[in-house]
């Protein structure tokens, strides 16, 4: 079930008049067919047998991961290994071609096997189980994966890595948000402010470590080659939410010009962040490809995964809130910690939901790090949100109880009215009537305030709620836009498919912005033949594309209207006097004007194209999405099983527009939210250094038997504020209230609080 709102369509253009525009529309995601068939190719599978792509001499590499969390390497015997059938080279730091590696801080991704100290294999630094430390080079998989496991390496092992973030030695201030904002932003006096507080609550939270777990590993094939001018190449097939990223990692580490370096992507199997940097199989499949003077491909296995491709940092957090009997904040307190890797820098700015949510005359954010022998954390679905929101939302609950509020009416009361932090007015908000609308659908109003109250069977019955939000983020973006003689429409950008539907709703955007049915248009992305696309990652992707397409259309007006012929109407007018309509391109006052093709005819052209960019530069407003988040479990003390029974998630995001896809997004991130609450935890073994529960069978994630129905709603919120196409961002909210809500109608279960996540059964038990 979910609430089907109209379709919200660009305020300021008209729609088709016969089918009310494309926008909002629930079209069927375009690659859908492709996928459950299995015809869609994957970046493993590009290989030349599923796709037009063609490598010629391709081997297989695997990669050899470092058994210790913390030393130096002292030798690697690779001849077993050299000896064995198929085997072509055992790539170690002795021959493996040099990277240039950035100066300064190594960016994200660039932990690879370069030695660290004075070249050779005995400098070679280790500082997280999993690093890589060679590589073999086969003619098949089976062969570098035989090769790979005869490869010894013998360590001098240091004792005690840090793995557990309650023990990392010292801190960093880190600041508060990718935008660089101070490490501790104050206002006020908050420690005084909660201490003389009527009502207030001072609670330490954690989150643990989580691990994406995409379907699709991360794999790399590589190529090197010449152009024309003899100049050398790299084509890459990488699986990859940032196309450009990746190119411009790789031409750096190569010493090439990025337009030598080629990275295509068609399809991504699911990320979740997890490929928003390079990671190092991309330089090592490079490496190899160099070294073994032939296309090779790398695919890591779901075992590497946990050691090479990122995690969610384990947080911690101190929320302290004063607050008048009434229940109107004095001061809000919010320390976070998180963690990042020895060599390599990363932050997840915890506290940046709490700058936004609630007013107070008092705050302290405030946001610091350590390190640990463990791989690079990196970006999981809302990095800063998920850990952060989880801590003020219970704090927020536990302070309604000490109150005898309803958590809900807690939170109206201290609905700011513009940003507390900066006080620019919202772009817009809409928290207020999410909480409403969704309290009313979720049947809210009859919960009694007291814990354990409800009870079916064995079960204890609790609801919960939780605010939901995230930034309005866009990135800079280029797309090119092309009319063709025949009626049809082509749009291209080096943007992302990662099982969301992009191709298919930009082609919904262009649709309403040419005034034409979205089935004329065709959506390229995938290739950095394309121009830039930014990261798909920050839920910034549609409203960067769709609104870089909005400008690209108006360039197309400009175009046309210079072949217009002079005994046209349109002869003599400005961008700004027309509007495309139902395959036309009219005066918007009188409506008159001329077809597209004949248009392109009277320019005597088989195609016009317009390039259109989007950068979202500085803005007036504080631009955010919100929502709320319901839940009802049903708790089994005894044997500490927890049950989601019912979850309504009420959204603000601007235009919708795809109403079937954007559910779908909403959906994926509350089911994210069942597995960070109450399933997702990576265990790790100092003395193995490793993730012991590195796979699927282990490291658990929502079945189909964790998840009822959900409810999703939207308020239906064009916000021309956010962008120009009236969208913000829908990928990352649904998961952001869910850790609390889960925990807070734990709580209203049972009465025990849960201060850790995720819930697990001995937890409750
Ligand atoms: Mo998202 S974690 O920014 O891919």
């Amino acid at each position: 079930m979910f609430f089907d709102t109209p379709a919200s369509g660009f305020a300021p253009l008209p729609r088709l008049a016969d089918d009310a525009g494309a926008i909002g529309r629930p079209k069927v995601r375009r690659s859908g067919r492709e996928k459950v068939t299995g015809t869609a190719a994957y970046t493993a599978e590009r290989d030349g047998r599923h796709s037009p792509d063609s490598f010629p001499g391709l081997l297989h590499a695997v990669a050899v991961p470092a058994t210790i969390a913390k030393g130096r390497v002292t030798g690697i015997d690779a001849s077993a290994a050299e000896a064995m059938p198929g085997v072509r080279h055992v790539l170690t730091p002795a021959n493996s071609p040099k990277l240039k590696v950035p100066e300064g801080p190594p960016g994200l991704g660039f932990q690879s096997i370069e030695p660290a100290g004075p070249a050779g294999v005995e400098s070679q630094e280790i500082v997280h189980g999993g690093q890589y430390v060679a590589a073999v080079i086969a003619d098949t998989f089976e062969a570098a994966r035989d090769g790979a496991l005869a490869v010894k390496v013998t360590y001098e092992e240091e004792p005690n890595p840090v793995i557990a973030i309650e023990a990392v030695n010292g801190s960093e201030e880190r600041p508060n948000s990718l935008m660089g904002d101070p490490p501790v932003m104050e206002e006020g006096d908050a420690e005084t402010a909660v201490k003389e507080a009527a009502l207030s609550v001072d609670l330490q939270f954690k989150t643990d470590t989580n691990h994406h777990n995409p379907i699709e590993p991360h794999a790399t094939i590589a190529a090197f080659g010449k152009d024309a001018n003899g100049s050398e190449t790299l084509s890459v097939r990488e699986t990859t939410q940032n196309l450009y990223g990746t190119r411009g990692s790789l031409a750096e580490a190569f010493g090439l010009k990025p337009e030598q370096v080629e990275v295509v992507c068609d399809f991504v199997g699911g990320a979740f962040g997890s490929k928003g940097v390079m990671w190092p199989q991309a330089l090592l499949a490079c490496k190899c490809a160099k070294l073994a003077g032939a296309p090779v491909k790398l695919v890591v296995t779901r075992r590497q995964m946990y050691g090479g491709t990122g995690h969610r940092s384990p947080t911690l957090h101190r929320v302290a809130l004063g607050a008048k009997e009434d229940g109107t904040l004095t001061g809000i307190v919010h320390e976070g910690f998180t963690t990042s890797s020895i060599r390599d820098d990363y932050t997840d700015a915890v506290v940046l939901a709490t700058k936004i949510l609630y007013a107070a005359p008092a705050r302290r954010l405030s946001q610091r790090m350590g390190r640990l022998n463990t791989q690079l954390p990196t970006f999981m679905r809302a990095p800063a949100e998920t850990p952060g929101m989880y801590p003020l939302e219970c704090a927020m609950d536990e302070l309604a109880a000490a109150a005898g509020m309803d958590p809900i009416e807690l939170r109206l009361r201290n609905e700011p009215p513009k940003d507390p932090m900066t006080g620019k007015p919202f772009s817009g908000r809409h928290f207020v009537q999410c909480l409403k609308a969704g309290a009313d659908r979720f049947g809210w109003a009859d919960r009694p305030l007291q814990p354990r109250k409800r009870k079916k069977g064995r079960w204890l019955i609790g609801t919960g709620v939780a605010a939901a939000t995230y930034p309005a983020f866009g990135f800079p973006t280029e797309v090119e836009l092309t009319l063709r003689a025949n009626g049809t429409v082509r749009a291209v950008c080096a943007t992302h498919e990662l099982g969301t539907g992009t191709a298919t709703v930009q082609a919904q955007v262009a649709a309403d912005l040419l005034g034409v049915s979205a089935g004329r248009v065709d959506f390229d992305l995938g290739s950095t033949a394309y121009p830039k696309g930014g990261v798909s990652g920050g839920s910034a992707t549609t409203l960067s594309v769709g609104s870089a397409l909005r400008d690209a259309a108006e360039k197309l007006k400009a175009a046309l209207l210079k072949h217009a012929p002079q005994d046209s109407p349109l002869s003599g007018a400005k961008p700004g006097d027309v509007t495309f309509d139902s395959g036309k391109l009219v005066l918007t006052e009188s409506g008159k004007g001329a077809s597209l093709e004949d248009l392109l005819e009277a320019a005597a052209k088989a195609e016009l194209s317009a390039k259109g960019s989007y950068a979202p530069g500085k803005s007036e407003f504080s631009k955010h999405s919100f929502g709320a988040t319901f839940v009802e479990v049903g708790v089994d003390e005894e044997f500490g099983l927890v049950r989601v029974r019912r979850m309504l998630g009420c959204y603000a995001c601007g235009t919708i527009l795809n109403r079937k896809l954007g559910r779908s997004q909403f959906l994926g991130g509350m089911v994210m939210g069942i597995g960070s609450g109450l399933l997702e935890v990576t265990h790790h073994d100092t003395r193995l250094a490793r993730w012991t529960n590195d796979n699927l069978a282990e490291y658990h994630v929502p079945v189909n038997a964790d998840v009822p129905d959900l409810d999703v709603m939207w308020i239906d919120d064009p916000d021309f504020n956010a962008s120009p196409i009236g969208a913000k961002g829908i990928g990352e909210i649904g998961i952001t209230g869910v850790n609390a809500a889960l925990a807070n109608a734990v709580w209203h279960a049972t009465g025990k609080r849960h201060r850790t996540i995720p819930i697990t059964p001995e937890a409750v038990m």
